[in-house]
């Protein structure tokens, strides 16, 4: 833990919604009277029906209940459009960075409210109804959140599945929400490399399961020819014949918005279904105050809309707030390592907002690709995904910010909708790597394995004891799956699924997953569904997959593989099982390093002993712990020998 402080600087403190001070009093309300806190916060945004009711939660397992606003009726994408039009009407909504620098567009919220109506009206005319699933694949271009906001305007639910995801981790989240409506494009382009999107729906279409789906509508990016199957249609073609006004339709509050597939430690990816209401307050809150946005700012969240953070800071809370929010079709290093900063000068951005894993991969590239851009309009500089290290910390402030701009670490989940953990910039003072303190109306704990809550400077595992309305409501088609695996670890409790400490001053420092969950350059991805995806080859006979630590990703993919009786371990064969796993899951699922298992160490019972293979991994064979429970100790030498022979 590093043991620096950063101090709020006071000319940003002094142009700030919210100064220390505020935020002492704030937190302590919204703890202790969490109905009139919200109640008040509620009311940010816009009800067709106002809400008297406010928070109605329990955690026991008997008496379960997560609802926010319940008795108010809305609508979400009218919050994000139409209420924006007298005021903002002509001020730009989205800037698109196209992946070719040379590529960008202007949206104004006027244009976009018309985008979406038409949207919303093709997909009425497909007969898109409330409550119906529609499935979103397409790259990172404004039709993404046309598309998003469309399905919200007619009180469709959407999922949208990352572009880099296969046909197979497709047609899975299709079938599971039973979709009606594909929206996708002939093809993705990302660091100039083209993305087959429409083929892979094609091969996703030909699935078990996935027979819901009547429309598939196509974008044209790039302009390649696509087969056009009597299902298919192009999205242009069907969207500009229609009106421009779709009156938005009335939702309430807990109706669905969104699901979002994410990985857990067991099992296939869960469905997280986000609702209306708590979920637009929450976004657009922490949307303002984390990143202490304001009328004039330049929002840039580099996350991909195939995830929750650019769900909830690409889409729904900027917009929501009225706020010029940047798309980004690209990548960090394409065509060069000063492509984020460039794009900074270009577009005058004052709030930048990424993942350690890219400020790690251009800290390699040294500053020159970074101080060759001004940066001059960056005023605030953000971190999501992962536990950011100190030095990359340092980094960011000192070559990113000029040592001008504070940094906020948000530590959040898909879970969780929104930001629970993170900096106020101009209220509370940063340590690098550390998150620092709770959000409004967040309660965070940590205890130890037994759910013995630990009090002051300690480490454990981090819980909520309190619900926020930004959080999950249930795990789509599977409500038992939902308690199961947030309720049951610690009875009564939010489990997150990662470890923290707190230090003397009361701040959190994440310290990672302490459950089978992989976080690879800030993509969640579980041991099981990458162990499923190698034992479905033929010639694999059992797998186990852990997290190594790595460079650039913070953590990297190890597998141990097995092989059937008489198949030989070849190089070629490494090769094949890599591809197999891009091919089964997507490329960012790709191992990082295949070792050849003769067996795995188990326990007596069956169970694998990942702690022992993540030790061998990492090179750490003198801390295996005791490996007296297994069925078969030699297993492990002929492991550790094995790993011992590779640089
Ligand atoms: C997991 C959630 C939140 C949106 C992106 C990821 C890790 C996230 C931080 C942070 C340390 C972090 C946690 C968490 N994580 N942000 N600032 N510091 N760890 O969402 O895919 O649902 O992953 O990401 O381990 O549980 P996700």
């Amino acid at each position: 833990m590093s043991q620096k402080i950063y101090k709020v600087p006071e000319d940003f403190a002094a142009l700030a919604h919210l100064r220390n001070a505020d935020y002492q009093r704030l937190y302590q309300e919204s703890v202790r009277d969490p109905q009139g806190f919200w109640a008040r916060m509620g009311r940010r945004i816009d009800w067709i029906q106002p809400y008297n009711k406010v928070k109605d939660t329990s955690f026991d397992e008997r008496d379960f209940r997560i609802r926010w606003f319940y008795d108010g009726k809305l609508n979400v994408a009218a919050n994000c459009l139409d209420r924006h039009l007298t005021k903002r009407g002509d001020k730009t909504a989205i800037i698109w960075e196209g992946d070719d620098p040379k590529l960008s567009e202007r949206i104004t919220y006027r244009e976009l409210h018309e985008r979406v109506c038409q949207c919303a009206n093709a997909l009425k005319s497909l007969g898109v109804k409330k409550g119906d699933r529609v499935t979103i694949y397409l790259p990172m271009i404004p039709e993404a959140a046309v598309a998003m906001l469309a399905c919200a305007r007619i009180g469709a639910i959407h999922s949208v599945v990352f572009g880099g995801f296969s046909a197979d981790s497709l047609a899975g989240r299709i079938a599971d929400c039973g979709s009606s409506v594909i929206i996708t494009a002939d093809e993705g382009i990302r660091g100039g490399k083209r993305i087959a999107l429409k083929s892979n729906v094609d091969i996703a279409l030909t699935a078990p399961g996935t027979d819901c789906v009547k429309h598939v509508l196509v974008v044209k990016r790039t302009g390649i020819r696509v087969p056009m199957y009597a299902r298919d249609q192009w999205f242009d073609e069907v969207a500009s014949t229609q009106s421009k006004d779709c009156p938005p339709e009335t939702i309430d509050a807990e109706d669905p918005l969104f699901i979002l597939y994410t990985s857990g430690s067991t099992g296939r990816p869960k469905g997280v279904l986000h609702t209306s209401g708590g979920y637009l307050v929450y976004a657009s809150l922490t949307h303002e105050l984390v990143f202490d946005v304001r009328e004039d700012d330049v929002f840039w969240c580099t996350a991909d809309v195939g995830w929750v953070t650019g769900h909830s800071y690409v889409v729904y809370g900027p917009l929501a707030n009225g706020a010029t929010t940047v798309m980004f079709e690209g990548v960090p290093n394409y065509p060069d390592a000063g492509r984020f900063w460039q794009s900074v000068d270009k577009h005058k951005v004052t709030i930048f907002y990424t993942a350690p894993t890219a400020i790690r991969a251009l800290m390699r590239e040294g500053e020159e690709p970074v101080k060759h851009w001004s940066r001059k309009s960056i005023r605030l500089l953000g971190s999501v995904g992962e536990p950011i290290n100190p030095e990359a910390w340092e980094w960011y402030h000192r070559v990113v910010g000029d040592s001008r701009c504070p940094i906020v670490d948000t530590w959040w989940q898909t879970e969780t909708g929104g930001i629970l953990i993170s900096p106020l910039p101009g209220a509370i003072d940063q340590k690098p790597g550390s998150a620092t303190l709770p959000f409004f109306g967040v309660k965070p704990a940590i205890v130890d394995n037994e759910g013995q809550t630990l009090e002051g400077a300690t480490e454990g595992n981090l819980i909520l004891s309190d619900s926020w309305p930004g959080q999950m409501r249930t795990v789509f088609g599977d409500h038992a799956r939902f308690i199961e695996t947030y309720f049951k670890t610690f009875p009564g409790r939010y489990f997150t699924g990662d470890g923290a400490k707190r230090d003397e001053d009361g701040y959190y420092w994440i310290t990672g997953r302490v459950d089978d969950v992989l976080n690879v350059a800030g993509h969640r991805l579980g041991t099981a569904e990458i162990e499923s995806a190698l034992v479905s080859h033929s010639k694999v006979a059992e797998a186990a997959a852990v997290g190594c630590p790595h460079d650039i990703k913070g953590t990297g993919i190890y597998v141990y593989v097995t092989l059937i009786a008489g198949e030989q371990p070849t190089e070629a064969l490494r090769a094949e099982l890599r591809d197999w796993v891009r091919k089964e899951i997507g490329p960012i699922a790709t191992p990082d390093f295949i070792q050849w298992a003769p067996g795995l160490p188990k326990t007596r019972s069956g169970k694998i002993m990942r702690r022992i293979l993540r030790k061998i991994a990492a090179n750490e064979h003198d801390q295996l712990g005791d490996i007296s429970t297994l069925a078969d100790p030699a297993v492990v030498e002929s492991l550790v020998r094995e790993r011992m022979n590779r640089p």
